[in-house]
């Protein structure tokens, strides 16, 4: 009788000891998103709750904006400084707060004018941001030495930056002294945006704008498209489902892939040769058959060669509004022999691709109009561009600053796929 109860003892107590360890190792249930072709499965972010180590008070807030406060100072020169301390912080009154130290210039020209613009930089401007925000207005003027365009507010006194795609006019409700900063409430006035940046539904072009995103450690450009505000709480929802499948956007390459368009309008923004050399630099990274890299390609910059490739070539036209170009030219000094020489053709395709791919995700706009095999069209390239006889110009990259008109197109097509065998 003894050892019938110990032996039911010890078997309740291995009940109790794997129920704890199930209900202690339990994951918190990821949500289920729905793919395009309409499979469901898991995809958003790390799903265990995890241990944590206290770091004491941090201003770990993720992600932090990256923005830059215009002021003018009490002899009118325009200043700029960089904030990270800010955001919006009431709906009605619409209204921001921007914490600046006492010591900045920028303070003693808000506290005087009782105004300032927000100006939301792009990744291009990164280091005119991260200058003025290491470089005091009491030392220089930093419109000046950075080149860029200060223009007087439309509603308050305070400059704005020309060159940045979107600003905020802010007029001064409130000074807050918190401490080591004072915050200024600002109510929006005015909001002024690069009217290309305007999408058709109204909304801001953020993946074409590319906010810069502070985060201490580095200066982060704008991120993959994850999901649709009010749309993917759908998950979570028995009944519901949400318009957007969140797959396609969760992966930056992917989101490049799937937003890569052939584009053809651009604004008159010049792409540098920094720009341009990364587009080299991802054209080189492509595979090629035997690692020959059997490539040479030929950059133009210049207006009025720019302009004869847009006459000479059919499809070219849009060649007059592009600001580069990059012709991609197949070397037959590097190529295979024989039978196999013909493998430049994909080898320079694909370094075609990763450049269209390379300018998608750089916020550049870039299309490709075919040279080789058309031999008017090889002989009219050759001769503009100086061309050795030893290399053959497959295409002609335009590429610019897209307008917004371009958009991509859902290609998907199942009727082309045969699994296993056609
Ligand atoms: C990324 C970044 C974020 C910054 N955020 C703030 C901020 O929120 N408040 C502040 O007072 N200074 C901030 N600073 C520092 C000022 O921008 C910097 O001291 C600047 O030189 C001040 O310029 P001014 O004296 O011309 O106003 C930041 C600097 C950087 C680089």
């Amino acid at each position: 009788m003894r050892n019938k109860s110990t032996l039911l003892n010890v078997f309740l107590a291995a009940i109790i000891v794997v129920l704890v360890y199930q209900v202690s190792n339990q994951k918190i249930p990821a949500p289920k998103v729905q793919s395009a072709n309409g499979s469901s499965y898991v995809s958003l972010g790390d799903t265990v709750a995890s241990e944590k180590r206290s770091l004491g008070p941090k201003s770990y807030i993720m992600p932090k904006p990256a923005l830059v406060i215009g002021s003018y100072g009490n002899d009118g020169t325009p200043n700029i400084m960089t904030a990270a301390w800010a955001g919006i912080v009431n709906s009605d009154p619409l209204s921001v707060g921007v914490s600046i130290r006492a010591s900045r210039k920028s303070y003693e020209n808000i506290m005087a004018t009782k105004a300032f613009t927000i100006n939301v930089p792009s990744a291009s401007y990164v280091a005119e941001m991260d200058y003025v925000g290491t470089v005091s207005g009491y030392d220089e003027d930093k419109f000046k030495k950075l080149g860029l365009t200060a223009v007087k507010g439309s509603h308050v006194d305070a400059p704005y930056i020309g060159e940045f795609p979107l600003v905020i006019e802010c007029e001064v409700t409130e000074a807050i002294d918190l401490g080591s900063h004072t915050q200024f409430i600002g109510r929006i006035i005015d909001t002024k945006v690069d009217e290309h940046l305007i999408k058709q539904n109204g909304h801001i072009d953020i993946e074409q704008m590319q906010p810069v995103i502070f985060s201490h450690e580095y200066y982060y450009g704008y991120g993959q498209r994850l999901a649709k505000p009010s749309d993917i709480y759908k998950v979570f929802k028995d009944d519901m489902e949400p318009d957007m499948p969140a797959t396609r956007y969760a992966n930056s390459t992917l989101s490049s892939i799937y937003n890569r368009k052939s584009v053809r309008h651009y604004t008159s923004r010049v792409v540098s040769k920094g720009q341009l050399n990364e587009l080299l630099r991802a054209g080189m990274a492509a595979p090629t058959a035997m690692d020959k890299r059997p490539w040479a390609f030929v950059v133009v910059q210049e207006r009025a060669l720019l302009d004869s490739l847009a006459a000479a070539l059919p499809y070219g036209k849009m060649l007059y509004q592009a600001t580069a170009a990059i012709v991609v030219c197949g070397d037959l000094n590097k190529t295979l022999d024989g039978e196999v020489q013909q493998y430049w053709i994909q080898d320079c395709s694909a370094a075609t691709q990763n450049i269209l791919l390379a300018a998608e995700s750089m916020g550049l706009g870039a299309v490709w109009t075919g040279v080789y095999p058309r031999q008017a069209r090889i002989e009219t390239v050759t001769g503009l561009l100086n061309i050795p006889e030893s290399a053959i110009p497959l295409n002609v990259i335009a590429v610019g600053y897209p307008t917004g008109e371009d958009q991509p197109k859902d290609k998907w097509d199942e009727t082309t796929i045969h699994w296993e065998k056609w």
